[in-house]
């Protein structure tokens, strides 16, 4: 199974990733890592590690439609079976999604569909939640909407602080992205279509 994975920031959740195909227990080809814009550690770490990296800058396109469209052949170029959204803060046009099948994955770190959006782990917090956690699922045009796969609750802990809890999540996070994306490998999960 190829993947091109996309991410906007550190790409923490990509690195395990990368870790678990570099360590023999995650069988997918990470055929390339995409950004929307420059100089992320996402890309940086991906170079680093010897993958095929690219920028589609949102900001280098007058609009939103040529920026999607650009991104589209890009991604497009690389074959993938799945597109992964690793923190990739975005959102992209249904020809995108329909480009790659619906195989769109997004995680997300809130339990949707409450707290969607780029402050799923705020928002949970300033409501006063005692548990959230993370969702894994085929994203569709919305803003972190579509089937859900995976999810799994962290207990918020009266000391958390947004960073404190985010990286709590991200804990679980990453295992479910791994686990999901090694399911749809050896297609123990039925992919969206
Ligand atoms: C992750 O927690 C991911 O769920 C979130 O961004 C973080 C990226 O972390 N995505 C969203 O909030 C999408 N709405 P990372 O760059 O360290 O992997």
């Amino acid at each position: 199974m190829r993947i091109v994975v996309l991410v906007s920031g550190t790409g923490s959740n990509l690195q395990a990733v990368i870790d678990a195909v570099k360590a023999g227990e995650l069988d997918v080809e990470i055929a390339a890592v995409g950004a929307d814009r420059e100089d992320t550690f996402g890309v940086q770490r991906s170079a680093d590690a010897g993958l095929e990296t690219f920028v589609v800058n949102f900001n280098s396109f007058e609009t939103r439609a040529e920026w999607d469209a650009a991104l589209t052949a890009k991604v497009a170029s690389y074959q993938p079976d799945v597109v992964v959204s690793s923190g990739f803060m975005r959102i992209v046009s249904p020809e995108f999604i329909d480009t790659f099948g619906g195989k769109y994955l997004n995680t997300h770190p809130a339990l949707l569909p409450a707290f969607p959006g780029a402050h799923g782990v705020r928002d949970a917090l300033a409501y006063g939640v005692k548990v959230t956690g993370c969702t894994v699922h085929w994203a569709d045009a919305g803003v972190d909407t579509g089937p859900i796969i995976a999810q799994e609750a962290v207990t918020v802990l009266p000391e958390d602080d947004q960073d404190s809890l985010h990286e709590r999540i991200k804990v679980v996070e990453r295992r479910l992205l791994v686990q999901t994306l090694g399911e749809l490998a050896s297609r123990t999960i039925p992919s969206p279509n």
